[in-house]
C-alpha cells in the first residue's frame, strides 16, 4: 500500500481555504474534512439543548459522541453559529476530543485533506504539505457577506467586517490551539487571486514539495 498522504490547510474565516482544499482533494484522490463544521455541529448541539456554551463538560460529552448529521445541517452555516462555534472552540476539552475525529480521519487511505486552525500546528504536525491560506479583512468579509446574502442573511457588509474581525481575535488569541502558521507552512494569500488562480498556485506549491 502506498503512503498516506495527508494535506493540512488552516487560515482564518473565508480566506479560501475551504474551496482551495476541496478542490485539491478532488485533484489528488483524497478525502476532505472542514474541520470547522465539527465546531459549528457542537455548537449548535449545544444551542439546541439549550445548554450555556461556557459549560466546558456539556460540551466535552456532546464532542466525544457528536452528531455528525449535524456537520451538514444548513443551520450552522450561519454567523450566529460561527460565533458560537468560536466560543466553544476555545475551550481544551472540546479540542481535544475533536482532535481524535480528526486524527482518525487524517489516518484513513489514501490520504485526506483538512482544513482549519490548527490542523499543521497541532492535528497534524507531520503533515506531508502545510497551507496557510489568508487574505485582507476587507476581502474575506465582502466574500462572505456574499455568501450569507445568498443563504438569505440580512446582515449588512458592515456588520461581517465586524464579525469576521472578532471571530480572528478570538482564533488567533485564545490560549489552546491559536490560530498561527506552523512554521513550516508555505502561505498563500488570496486577496487578489481569483478562486482559479489560488488553486493553481496551491498546487504549484504541492508539486514543488511533496515528496
Ligand atoms: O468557514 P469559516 O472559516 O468562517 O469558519 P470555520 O472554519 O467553519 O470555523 C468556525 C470556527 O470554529 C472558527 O472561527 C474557529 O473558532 C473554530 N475552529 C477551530 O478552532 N479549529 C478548527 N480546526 C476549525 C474551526
Amino acid at each position: 500500500m502506498s503512503k498516506i498522504f495527508v494535506l493540512a490547510i488552516d487560515g482564518p474565516a473565508a480566506s479560501g481555504k475551504g474551496t482551495i482544499g476541496r478542490m485539491l482533494a478532488e485533484k489528488y484522490g483524497l478525502d476532505y474534512l472542514d474541520t470547522g463544521s465539527l465546531y459549528r455541529a457542537v455548537a449548535l448541539q449545544m444551542l439546541r439543548a439549550q445548554v450555556p456554551l461556557d459549560s466546558e463538560s456539556s460540551a466535552e460529552a456532546i464532542a466525544k459522541s457528536l452528531d455528525l448529521d449535524l456537520t451538514s445541517d444548513p443551520e450552522i452555516r450561519s454567523s450566529r453559529l460561527a460565533e458560537a462555534a468560536a466560543t466553544i472552540a476555545a475551550l481544551p476539552k472540546v479540542r481535544a476530543q475533536l482532535k481524535v475525529i480528526q486524527r482518525q480521519f487524517a489516518q484513513r487511505h489514501p490520504g485526506a485533506v483538512l482544513d482549519g486552525r490548527d490542523i499543521g500546528t497541532v492535528v497534524c504536525p507531520d503533515a506531508d504539505i502545510k497551507l496557510y491560506v489568508t487574505a485582507s479583512p476587507e476581502i474575506r468579509a465582502k466574500r462572505r457577506f456574499l455568501e450569507l446574502q445568498a443563504a438569505g442573511s440580512p446582515l449588512s457588509e458592515a456588520e461581517v467586517l465586524a464579525d469576521v474581525m472578532a471571530r480572528d481575535k478570538r482564533d488567533t488569541e485564545r490560549a489552546t490551539s491559536p490560530l498561527k502558521p506552523a512554521e513550516d507552512a508555505h502561505l498563500l494569500d488570496t486577496s487578489n487571486l481569483s478562486i482559479e488562480t489560488a488553486f493553481g498556485s496551491a498546487v504549484d506549491i504541492i508539486e514543488t514539495h511533496r515528496g
